[in-house]
């Protein structure tokens, strides 16, 4: 398999792209067997938080170039990579990406669909689809823009150059910089910490983040404003409050 489902501790599972032979290109292998990772974590009520990682030189080196230098538009439109990117991009439960070394194209685009990054510090950051003559299609357009504004957004997709883990810090690509060592330590401590916390709540914060900042404000403080009033109906916020008065520690049960 190039893709194993690992744990990561309690509530915490580990997704480890496994294919360090082609730098952890996304062949439709890799692609495919992600796809049925997020869709069986999803459904799993043991699982609150998951890290995806790739391996100690490269997180992943993007689409597999090999695969597609022939392709025709057809053949890319049949191949329909959208379907195995919709599990991850739908994945409801806080995600976060260990990134050691290169993420580049379709594997920064996979860091992308993270909720949170954690990068070593050698870690590099592209999207160097231009430089093969095409442009990116995982939404890197797109989450890029989001991410880090116009301006540093251009410079990225119109040089394909690499971007340091400390520049992709500074301009907002990355939650964390830590040693190279470290990253995925650090990604699942993150991870475990966020399980401990009810995941009804982690679930409406993730939706509202992604869904809402593309929405008006008035629009989104709406829905979260609905989304507020309906924590009220989960045992987890009367075991919060509850804590909290009796100053003891909270079993969240996700309910
Ligand atoms: N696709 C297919 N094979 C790849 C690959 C990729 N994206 N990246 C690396 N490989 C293969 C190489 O062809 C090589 O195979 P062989 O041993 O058979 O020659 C092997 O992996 C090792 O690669 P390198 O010798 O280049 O390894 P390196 O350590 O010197 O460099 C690297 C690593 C910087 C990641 C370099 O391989 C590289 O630049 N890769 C391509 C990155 C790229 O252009 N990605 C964008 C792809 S397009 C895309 O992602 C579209 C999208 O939006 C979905």
């Amino acid at each position: 398999m190039e893709v194993l489902l690992e744990s990561g501790g309690e509530r915490v599972a580990l997704v480890r792209i496994n294919r360090p032979e082609a730098r952890n290109a996304l062949n439709s292998a890799v692609r495919e067997q992600l796809a049925r990772i997020f869709v069986e974590l999803a459904g799993n009520d043991e699982i609150r938080c998951v890290v995806v990682t790739g391996t100690e030189k490269v997180f992943a080196a993007g689409a597999d170039i090999k695969a597609m230098a022939d392709a025709q538009p057809v053949d890319m439109m049949l191949r329909a990579g959208e379907r195995n990117w919709a599990p991850i991009k739908d994945f409801p439960k806080p995600l976060i990406a260990a990134v050691n070394g290169f993420a580049l194209g379709g594997g920064c685009e996979l860091a992308m669909h993270a909720d949170m990054i954690i990068a070593g510090a050698s870690a590099k950051f592209a999207q160097p689809e231009i430089k093969v003559g095409i442009i990116p299609g995982a939404g890197g357009t797109q989450r890029l823009l989001r991410a880090v504004g116009k301006f540093k957004a251009m410079k990225i997709l119109l040089t394909g150059e690499m971007v340091s883990a400390q520049e992709a810090e500074a301009m907002g690509l990355v939650t964390e910089v830590v040693p190279d060592g470290e990253v995925l330590d650090r990604a699942l401590a993150l991870a475990r910490s966020i399980a401990l916390l009810p995941p009804l709540a982690a679930r409406k914060i993730k939706e509202l983040v992604l869904q809402g900042g593309d929405l008006p404000l008035e629009a989104a403080l709406v829905m979260e404003r609905h989304a507020f009033h309906l924590m009220f109906a989960t045992a987890d916020q009367k075991e919060g409050m509850q804590a909290f008065i009796d100053k003891r520690s909270p079993n969240f049960k996700g309910l």
